[in-house]
Order: structure tokens, then sequence, then C-alpha cells
């Protein structure tokens, strides 16, 4: 039996989740047609939101759909939706499909009205000491379509490279296409060589992170030398260090993949720099 719920907004209402209904011909559950953000939310501020709801943006027009609501009413509902969760640090979704549609079709239908959810729950922050831990990746194959830049609910390619992952006893997948290497199964990569950092440029082939865009900000910023280029898969076992980075995870050191110690097997450097720096820019010490 569910004990917990939460304040769900849906379509113009904050209802609970134990409430909140959808038709199941929605087209986000029939063909997964729709896109979502995930968005951290700390001390009540919803972080770099400004930036999600331009991500959102580019999704739904990239999937041909309007936006159905301007960036003040977006704030208005998703502050709303943190203060009814009690505020504090949350994980924020939300999501918008094409909508209800009764006859199951490829066509758009001829009026969309989409539905559009949103949830955030109380999210426990991860302190330094513990990321400083470290995760273990695996490379994975890659099996997905050629739009990855699209933030889609479609997500069974990457879900199904995770599990591969997961099952395998590590912690994230690093997606492999034709031996380079271009981003985790829910995360942007970045390499140290030499001191210099690395991320895979944008492309259809990699979601453009929030995180990874801030982090190269704030190394242009701090005068942290980093390019943007092609990484190999060869390149991720000669790494001084590997992040991987997210929204939700924030910046992660890698000190294994595949078995093999990433550097010096533990978390490098850089990493402990800009972990600071990012908290800093967030207006936090943790
Ligand atoms: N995923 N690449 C992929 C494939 C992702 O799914 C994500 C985030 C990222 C990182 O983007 P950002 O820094 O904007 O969170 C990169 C979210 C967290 C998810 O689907 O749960």
């Amino acid at each position: 039996m569910q004990t917990q719920s939460f304040t769900t907004y849906l379509n113009g209402d904050f209802v609970s989740s134990d409430e909140a209904k959808i038709s199941p011909l929605d087209r986000g559950f029939v063909l997964g047609d729709g896109v979502y953000e995930v968005l951290p939310v700390i001390n009540g501020n919803i972080i770099h939101l400004t930036e999600h709801l331009q991500r959102l943006n580019a999704s739904l027009s990239a999937i041909r759909m309007a936006p159905p609501h301007s960036e003040a009413e977006w704030i208005q509902i998703l502050e709303a939706l943190v203060k009814k969760n009690g505020g504090g640090n949350q994980w924020m979704y939300l999501q918008v499909t094409r909508g209800f549609d009764l006859i199951r079709s490829h066509e758009f239908p001829k009026e969309v009205r989409p539905t559009v959810f949103a949830i955030s729950y109380p999210k426990v922050l991860d302190s330094k000491d513990t990321l400083r831990q470290g995760i273990k990746v695996m490379p994975v194959p890659d099996i997905r379509w050629k739009y990855c830049n699209i933030k889609t609910t479609a997500r069974l390619a990457y879900v199904l490279m995770y599990q591969s992952a997961k099952e395998a006893g590590f912690n994230e997948g690093i997606i492999i296409n034709n031996g380079v290497a271009l981003e985790g199964c829910s995360s942007n990569i970045f390499l140290v060589r030499e001191g210099i950092l690395l991320t895979p440029p944008k492309s259809p082939a990699i979601l453009p992170g929030i995180t990874r865009d801030s982090i190269l900000k704030l190394a242009k910023a701090e005068g942290i030398p980093y390019r943007e280029t092609e990484i190999l898969e060869t390149d991720l076992y000669q790494a001084d260090e590997l992040w991987i980075t997210s929204a939700i995870r924030g910046i992660f050191p890698v000190i294994e993949i595949a078995g093999r110690p990433v550097g010096t097997g533990k978390a490098g450097p850089l990493w402990e720099r800009m972990w600071d720096i990012y908290m800093k820019s967030l207006g936090l010490q943790l």
C-alpha cells in the first residue's frame, strides 16, 4: 500500500499524487510522444530554472509543439509546487505530452491539448564526502535514435543501456558509438587530461546538459583550460580524471571504468576544485 503522497501539478490543478489521473489514451503513454525536464531544488530554489525552461522549449519546438506556458507562468506553477511539497531540497520532474487522442495514430491530432504534469518531492543532497567516494562506470553500445538532443519521454534505449550497466554492477553506462564516447545514460561526461578539461561538443548525439553548460561557463570564468572535443573510448582509459554530470547528481567523480581505475582511482584535484566552484555558484557550502 502506498503510504506517501506528494502534490503534483496536472493541467491547471494542484492535486495529490494519489488522485492525479490521465487517460491511458494520452499520446505520452501510448506513443512516448512528449518531452520532459528534471530539475534540482535546493533550499526551496529551483536551480537553473530559466535554462531548463529554454531547453524544454527547444525540445517542444523539435517535436513541433507550442509551449503550453510562458516562462512567467511556469515560474508561478513550479514555485507553488515546491512550496506545496514543503520547500527545502527536492527533485522536480515536469513533462509535456501531445495529449489525449481517442484513435491511436502516428499523425498529430487536429487539435492538440497538451498534458502538462509536474511533481516534486524531498531529496537528501549528497555531501562532498559521499560524492568523493566516486562511482564505477562501464561502456555500453549506443542503441539510440538520431535526435538525442531532444529530451523526449521515449527513454527505452536509455533504460536498456542503463539496466545492462546496473546488472553488471556499475553505477552508470557510458554510451559508445563507433569508438566515440558520447555521454552517460542520464549524464554528460567530462575528462581531465594533462590539466585540461574535455567534454564532447554539442551535437544531436548528446543531450545539451544544463550542468555541462554551467561547468564550462565556470571553467571559463575561473581560467581553467577546457576544450569541447571528440572523446574516444580509448581516451577514457587514459584519463587523469573522469566525471559524469547531471542536474540531479551534480558532478560525480568516476573512479573506475570497466574494472580499471581512472587516474589514481580516487576523486581527482580538478573535481575537488570544480565541485567547490559549482557549489559556490549555487550559493551553497556543502
Ligand atoms: N537526465 N545526458 C542524458 C542522456 C541525460 O538523460 C541527462 C539528464 C544529462 C544531463 O543533463 P542535465 O545536466 O541537464 O541534467 C545528459 C535527467 C537527470 C534524467 O533523465 O533523469
